[in-house]
């Protein structure tokens, strides 16, 4: 049986080799990787797949915010990397993960979640990409897969430049706790 648990109860180490294996060891090159430069996973908000005390699976999700050309910063959740052992995949691992994070992601009235991946997979939980069709990143990147959920009634402005929310010490998260 997999549960899914707070990631907060996994060596950091172990989540490494489980990123390793589901997006090869070159993965920090990724545009992603970019997006949340200098900030922590948010740990409310990060889901580990725990078969008995093996990590098959995990998400994680990061404070970033879009800054708009005026210069308005609008807080965002970068929702990922949503990630599977090879060898449990095509099992409904990665969704239970990605219903976890939305769901926390509500309870917390954290921001909008924002991911860059396949609408083919994301569309199902309400992923969309034509909120950020004038949305730019720190790094090249498709168009098509940078997806938002949206919240119903909030319009996100139409343009700006995703990258990391560095909150001042003192400062909120973002993030506000139940
Ligand atoms: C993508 C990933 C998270 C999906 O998790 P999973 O546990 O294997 O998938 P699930 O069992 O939840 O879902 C299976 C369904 O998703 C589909 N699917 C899986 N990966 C997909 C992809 N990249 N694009 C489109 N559909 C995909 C399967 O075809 C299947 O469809 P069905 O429900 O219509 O039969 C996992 O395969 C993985 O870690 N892949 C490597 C890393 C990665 O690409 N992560 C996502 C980017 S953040």
């Amino acid at each position: 049986m997999t549960n899914i648990l707070p990631l907060t109860l996994v060596a950091p180490s172990a989540i490494e080799r489980l990123l390793d294996a589901a997006f090869g060891v070159d993965r920090h090159a990724r545009t992603a990787y970019r997006l949340r430069a200098g900030v922590d996973w948010i740990a409310d908000l990060s889901f580990a797949a725990l078969a008995g005390d093996v990590l098959v699976g995990s998400v994680q999700c990061w404070p970033i915010a879009l800054t708009t050309p005026g210069g308005e910063t609008v807080p965002l959740t970068l929702l990922g990397p949503v990630a599977v052992d090879p060898a449990r995949q095509h099992a409904g691992i990665g969704q239970r993960l990605t219903r976890a994070a939305i769901a926390a992601i509500r309870a917390h009235a954290a921001p909008p979640p924002l991911l860059i991946g396949d609408p083919e997979y994301y569309g199902r939980f309400g992923f969309v990409a034509a909120p950020t069709a004038g949305w730019d990143l720190p790094g090249p990147f498709e168009p098509h897969r940078l997806l938002l959920l949206p919240t119903p009634g909030r319009v996100l402005p139409t343009a700006g430049m995703v990258g990391p929310r560095v909150t001042m010490p003192g400062f909120a998260s973002g993030v506000r706790m139940a």
